[in-house]
C-alpha cells in the first residue's frame, strides 16, 4: 500500500513538472520567442526592429560558471525592481502580468500568479540552457 501510494505521488510530481515545463514553453513562445526567437537564439521576428542586439538566452549557465543563474533571469524577466524598471528594451512582464491578473484575482493573488508565470517561463529557460 504504501509503495502505491509513493508510486502514485511521484507520478502526481513527475506530471506536474511535465505540465509546469509545458505551461512555460507555451508562455514562452507567445510572450518571449517574438524577440528572442523560438529556439531562444534570440532571432525573432520583432529583433530586426529593435536598435540593439536581443540576446541569445541559450548561454546564461555557460557565462555563470555552468550554473543557471535562476534568481538573476527571475528578476530580469520580472523588471519591477533594479535600474530595469526606468527602461530597457525588455518589457516589464511583473508588471504586464501583475495588472492583466488584478481584476480576477485581487492585489495578492495576482501577486501570486505572477510569480507562478514567471516562474515557470525561467524554468523552461533554464530547460533551453546548452
Ligand atoms: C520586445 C522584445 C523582447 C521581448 C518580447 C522579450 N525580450 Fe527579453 N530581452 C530583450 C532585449 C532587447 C534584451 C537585452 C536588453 C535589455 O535587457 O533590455 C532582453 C534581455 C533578456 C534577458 C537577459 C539576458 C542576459 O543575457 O542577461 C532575459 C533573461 C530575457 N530577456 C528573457 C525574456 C523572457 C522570459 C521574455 C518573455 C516573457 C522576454 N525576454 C521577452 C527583448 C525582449
Amino acid at each position: 500500500m504504501r509503495r502505491l501510494v509513493t508510486g502514485a505521488l511521484a507520478l502526481s510530481v513527475i506530471c506536474g513538472a511535465a505540465a509546469a515545463q509545458e505551461a512555460g514553453k507555451q508562455e514562452y513562445m507567445v510572450a518571449c520567442a517574438g524577440c528572442h526567437g523560438e529556439s531562444g537564439m534570440g532571432q525573432g521576428p520583432f529583433s530586426e526592429w529593435l536598435n540593439l542586439d536581443v540576446p541569445s538566452l541559450t548561454g546564461l549557465s555557460a557565462a555563470n560558471d555552468g550554473v543557471f543563474p535562476y534568481l538573476d533571469v527571475f528578476m530580469v524577466v520580472d523588471g519591477r525592481s533594479g535600474v530595469r524598471g526606468h527602461g530597457g528594451a525588455m518589457p516589464i512582464w511583473g508588471e504586464r502580468f501583475s495588472t492583466t491578473a488584478r481584476e480576477e484575482f485581487g492585489y495578492f493573488g495576482a501577486e501570486v500568479v505572477t510569480r507562478g508565470r514567471i516562474a515557470v517561463l525561467v524554468d523552461y529557460i533554464e530547460s533551453i540552457q546548452e
